[in-house]
């Protein structure tokens, strides 16, 4: 959810609106910079060789004449007029088919999707609610044939459930929950595992796959790596510290290259409530979290959601979880490794020497960036012998400096200030409170780091920051350069000698996001981006196997842009680099998730997202939009069915590879 979106009662609202966690007093890059000379000055003073610099890389320009032979664009296809209404807009020449909606069954005994009958046992062999982050785990090799795999962020109980809402001079006030309603929300969220198959260029689903599974907050999961067991996550229903029972909040995530399915949990916070006891040993630890705050009502219902009565329970989520899809009863593992903070994604590359990288980033205003390096190599040979790779590595958090450089300090306990004197007593600590480890490493704040994607073809990796209204003038720095950044931004990484493992490497801004025609925004797309091809709040990203790269995003809307979330392809290399060109939008209300191309490049699949939770600053709705009087029916249009949040797939009329 962006700042300026229309929300209400949605485990976003926290990200967006609170106030900013970060209150540690490192200095901002703007601060040091400020100390040493006036950066506005040497702009100045140097402008023609700046202009240039702001937009177009040297290495860029090293590949201009590539992109020239091909045209400029490294995308073909005739832009999507920006704009909003009810539904979803393809490019011309493509086909955006309904692939899965909310409350479509995946099993061959699912009930028929009835939403004013709805029961948490029909929800749990439905499709969920919310579709976020979307990946294909192809049988053999094929594009056509495979296991898409799909998150459940979060539930909309205001478009979801039929006779809760009360208007009141124009405000919506929801009743509270029945159990059986928090308990349908519960197998609302996870994640689904379903088998596809593409047959006269067509995909469906199939129905009977062997693989099809729904990860639901009541799937058994096991905790792992350094803090699994540890007594801060120990609690009355587990004294092992190692069981706990559902993922939340699953916003991106990815694929790792063994084929296993990674879900990461992102805006834990807003499912718990209650008081922590006085004095409570994790009172700093759940603060810098913003733990509880309480949004959902599932602490009615289950002590475990509860701090007062479970004050380790948060402790347990906000990880990275690993599904082995190729075994429907596998239990799912929460790799502490990876650190505890709010996940947005899990994107990875196998580096040049075996190892595995992942990159990851935590979405709050002032948060960090950062990488996962595994300490074993991948052995394509072998699945099995990947299996626990991501129980061993090294964390990193990212500090880029204002000359262009940026360095991974290592999260590993005992070294630098990360000792037992300072809280940090060993490695399940440094995990379990991996913000308060970054603040004391002095990372870099961040204007909300997003989905993070690492591109093999170039070799560069692609960090979304959505955006960060807060930021003020005197907190801005080279890596986040806007204050009241309200549009985002996109940096690109180069490690150091192409070494995704490298703790060193060099960043530029590749596009700073917002209408280009007023210059207050400070927007840098390229001049040939038309009026329809800029975006704000880049969120997901994607890179296909050509190595192009596109953008999803989130928060646009009448008030903010004057146009709906959408899928823009952006190009990186050459005379092109920042040229946008909107490919896809969505419903109104909704935000776009996924995006996810096959191996062969001939389809997307694209997420949308709460269609409908919003529209009253759209002229054609105007009001406010809930369950009885809804600002779109997409997909149905059907009188007696709600907005369905659901996975649209693309392909190109006739066949043949997207965008070429
Ligand atoms: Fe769930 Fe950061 O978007
Ligand atoms: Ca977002
Ligand atoms: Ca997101
Ligand atoms: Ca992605």
């Amino acid at each position: 959810m962006n700042d300026q979106a229309p929300i209400f009662k949605t485990s976003q609202l926290e990200a967006a609106d609170a106030p900013p966690r970060n209150m540690t007093a490192n200095p901002t890059m703007g601060e040091l910079i400020g100390a040493r000379f006036s950066r506005r000055g040497f702009l100045q003073g140097s402008l023609a060789v700046s202009a240039i610099a702001a937009t177009v890389s040297p290495l860029a320009l090293l590949t201009a004449q590539d992109a020239k032979a091909a045209g400029g664009s490294a995308f073909s296809f005739p832009e999507v007029e920006a704009g909003i209404d009810e539904t979803h807009h393809v490019a011309e020449g493509y086909d955006a088919d309904i692939l899965l909606r909310w409350g479509d069954g995946l099993f061959p005994d699912a009930p028929e999707f009835d939403p004013t009958a709805q029961t948490a046992a029909a929800q749990a062999r439905q499709f969920g609610y919310n579709n976020d982050y979307v990946g294909y785990i192809p049988f053999e090799d094929s594009s056509e044939h495979g296991l898409l795999v799909v998150n459940h962020e979060y539930t909309n109980p205001h478009l979801m459930f039929p006779g809760i809402v009360t208007l009141a001079e124009g405000e919506m006030t929801l009743n509270p929950l029945s159990k059986e309603q928090v308990d349908i929300e519960l197998a609302a969220h996870g994640g689904t595992i379903v088998e596809i198959k593409k047959t006269d260029g067509k995909w469906a689903v199939v129905k009977d796959g062997a693989l099809n599974r729904r990860v639901t907050v009541n799937t058994e999961m096991a905790i792992s790596g350094p803090a699994a067991g540890h007594a801060r996550l120990q609690t009355n229903a587990d004294p092992s510290g190692k069981k706990v029972f559902g993922t939340i909040n699953n916003c991106a995530g990815g694929v790792t290259p063994w084929g296993t399915y990674v879900m990461a949990e992102e805006n834990i916070h807003g499912y718990f409530a209650g008081e922590l006891p006085a004095g409570h040993p994790e009172a700093a630890n759940y603060d810098r979290l913003g733990i509880p705050e309480g949004s959902y009502e599932w602490a009615n219902f289950y002590d475990r959601f509860d701090v007062s009565k479970e004050p380790n329970e948060p402790n347990r989520f906000g990880y990275i979880v690993e599904v082995d899809v190729m075994d429907p009863n596998s239990i799912p593992k929460k790799r502490t490794a990876l650190g505890r903070f709010k996940h947005e994604g899990a994107e990875s590359i196998v580096n040049k020497d075996g190892r595995v990288v992942f990159y990851l980033g935590d979405d709050e205003r002032f948060d960090y960036v950062y990488k996962f390096v595994t300490a074993g190599k991948f052995n394509p040979d072998d699945r099995a012998a990947n299996m626990d790779l991501l129980d061993e590595g090294t964390l990193y958090v990212a500090k880029f400096a204002e000359d262009g450089t940026i360095a991974w300090l290592p999260l590993v306990h005992g070294e630098g200030p990360l000792t037992e004197a300072n809280g940090f007593a060993s490695q399940a600590d440094v995990v379990i409170a991996t913000r308060l480890a970054s603040d004391l490493l002095g990372a870099t704040k961040m204007d909300r780091p997003e989905d993070i994607q690492p591109n093999g073809v170039n070799g560069k990796v692609y960090v979304m920051l959505t955006n960060n209204t807060k930021r003020e003038a005197d907190q801005v720095d080279a890596a986040n350069p806007r204050a009241e950044n309200a549009f985002g931004h996109i940096i690109e990484i180069a490690e150091a000698d192409g070494d995704f493992a490298a703790t060193t490497g060099t960043w530029e801004v590749l596009l700073k996001c917002g209408d280009p025609s007023i210059a207050e925004v400070g927007s840098t797309f390229s001049t040939d981006t038309t009026v329809n091809g800029w975006f704000g709040m880049p969120d997901n990203c994607a890179v296909d196997s050509l190595g192009r790269l596109w953008v999803s995003t989130d928060g646009n809307n009448p008030t903010a842009t004057g146009r709906t979330d959408g899928l823009w392809a952006v190009d990186t290399e050459g005379d092109a680099r920042a040229t946008s060109r909107l490919f896809f939008r969505v419903p109104v209300g909704a935000e776009m998730c996924g995006p996810l191309f096959t191996p062969d490049d001939e389809t997307a699949f694209v997420a949308v997202q709460h269609p409908g939770d919003g529209g009253d600053d759209w002229e054609g709705f105007g009001r406010v939009s809930y369950y009885e009087d809804l600002s779109t029916r997409w997909p149905d249009f059907d009188d007696a069915l709600p907005v369905r949040p659901s996975v649209v797939v693309i392909t190109k009329q006739g066949g043949g590879k997207i965008a070429v």
